[in-house]
């Protein structure tokens, strides 16, 4: 058996650091080699206890980081801007799911795939990567069909719609060679008129402990065809991106996609 895959944490921590240390725990194919918390934290300096087969504690820097093959993200922009860093002055290869961060920091991670294999989504589900595939397929062999995307969240959700329901958005534009820009209709309330022809719908719910829930409906005449995904535990973005790291390493530098992880079609 080769040796497992020496991974660093970035965000440990935190709910997604702590999904991907469960997974770890116990699973041979990969070990956990550095645990980063933020600089404050109270964890700092204290013993890992799972996912690693040598004495290791929690550090809030990368100064003293041994030898890595991944380095998985789910932290804060400041985090993210440090394990970059590291990556970049080591070749090693990044899969970040953290969101939210400022135009600089997304110029320097689009920079970074010239010298380092660089993951970035926004939903790490690989079913919702499977959907957007199917979404991508249907919205271009169905151009002339209505396009609506419903998606629902728990209440505490500040966003809306998700992330994950613009990023269908944009790949079903992107099948019918437009933009999410072009077509979107956000929200609809009083007289609003017939529906526009080629436009791509909205609607959310929110409410409950709902992890998340995305369908999109293509609308014909006399038939509907929907694509939905839900999710019903927070492990599947971590899943996806242990999944993603295990394809990334070794991979020559550039930007690459969850779709690229999923088994390519028949
Ligand atoms: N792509 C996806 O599939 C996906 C799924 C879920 C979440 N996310 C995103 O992933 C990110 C993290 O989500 P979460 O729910 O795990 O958040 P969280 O529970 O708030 O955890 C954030 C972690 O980042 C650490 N951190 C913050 N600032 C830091 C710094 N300067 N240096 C080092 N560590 C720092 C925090 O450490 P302390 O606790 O010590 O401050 C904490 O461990 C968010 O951007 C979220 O939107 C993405």
């Amino acid at each position: 058996m080769s040796r497992p895959l020496r991974l660093a944490i970035s965000g440990a921590t935190g709910r997604m650091g702590s999904a991907l240390m469960s997974l770890l725990d116990g699973d041979p194919r990969f070990e956990l080699v550095h645990a980063v918390v933020s600089p404050g934290s109270p964890h700092d300096g204290r013993p890992v206890f799972a996912g690693s087969s040598q004495p290791l504690c929690y550090a809030h820097d990368w100064s003293k980081a041994g030898s890595i093959d991944v380095v998985i993200d789910f932290s804060g922009p400041s985090a993210l801007a440090a394990a970059l860093d590291y990556c970049l002055a080591h070749g090693t290869p990044l899969v970040s799911g953290t969101t939210g961060i400022d135009a600089g920091l997304e110029a320097r991670l689009d920079r970074a795939g010239q010298g380092i294999a660089v993951m970035r989504a926004a939903n790490f589900s690989l079913g919702v990567a499977v959907l957007t595939r199917l979404l991508r397929q249907a919205a271009a062999a169905l151009p002339d069909w209505d396009l609506e995307i419903l998606e629902a969240h728990h209440g505490r959700k500040q966003d809306a719609p998700s992330g994950t329901a613009l990023a269908l958005g944009q790949a079903a534009a992107a099948a019918r060679d437009t933009t999410l820009e072009a077509t979107a209709v956000y929200s609809r309330e009083g007289r609003t008129g017939e529906r526009v022809q080629g436009s791509i719908g909205f609607a959310v719910l929110r409410g409950g402990d709902v992890v998340g829930e995305h369908t999109a409906m293509l609308l014909g005449h006399g038939e509907r065809l929907e694509l939905g995904h839900r999710a019903t535990d927070r492990s599947i973005f971590a899943r996806g991106a242990l999944q993603a790291a295990c394809w990334l390493s070794g991979r020559a530098p550039g930007h690459w996609h969850l779709d690229d992880v999923i088994a390519a079609p028949p």
